[in-house]
């Protein structure tokens, strides 16, 4: 498979399964996280997905498409590593759906992450809540759900809280 093959699977399956998790969710309140604004290509598709939640993006840096960046309130710029164990004070619900986009692209990067980035996902997401993430996460409490058939391969995985 060549790596635009691929990339078009995994942008793909991250749309598909993000839609998924939204019809799973349906109305149970909560509100959504995206960790990893980037270029705010998967913010602006939440946004479009989830219209009446509030959306909480979180990035090092604002590097989006100007269209596409929350305002100031739903922003959270800085380090995930304090940001997501300091913005209580900002969210006035956990969230229903914690979306991790945050693949480096190296193993050992990717590793590093998940140690310190799975704690922090498992505290916030509420109970019943969804993650979709790009890399496997150590969630204890937390099952995987079955990807939908007829979604492209891809790295991405789903859990549940229970
Ligand atoms: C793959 S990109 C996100 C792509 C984005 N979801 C999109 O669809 O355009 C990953 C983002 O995570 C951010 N990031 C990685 N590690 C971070 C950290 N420790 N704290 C804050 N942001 C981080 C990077 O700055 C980068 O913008």
């Amino acid at each position: 498979m060549s790596r635009l093959e691929s990339a078009i699977n995994r942008l793909t399956a991250q749309k598909a399964l993000l839609e998924h998790v939204a019809g799973l969710i349906g109305e149970a309140s909560g509100t959504v996280f995206e960790l990893g604004l980037g270029n705010g290509r998967t913010f602006d598709h939440l946004r479009q997905i989830f219209p009446t939640r509030e959306i909480f993006a979180f990035d090092r840096a604002i590097r989006a498409h100007a269209g596409c960046i929350p305002d100031a309130e739903h922003m959270i710029v800085g380090d995930m590593r304090d940001t997501l164990r300091l913005c209580h004070p900002r969210i006035p619900a956990p969230p229903v759906l914690v979306h991790v986009d945050m693949g480096a692209g190296d193993a050992t990067a990717d590793l590093a992450t998940r140690e310190w980035i799975s704690p922090l996902v498992a505290g916030w997401t509420a109970v019943g809540g969804y993650v979709v993430t790009d890399r496997p996460l150590e969630l204890p409490g937390y099952a995987e759900v079955a990807r939908p058939a007829g979604v492209p391969a891809s790295p991405h995985l789903i859990y549940r809280r229970g």
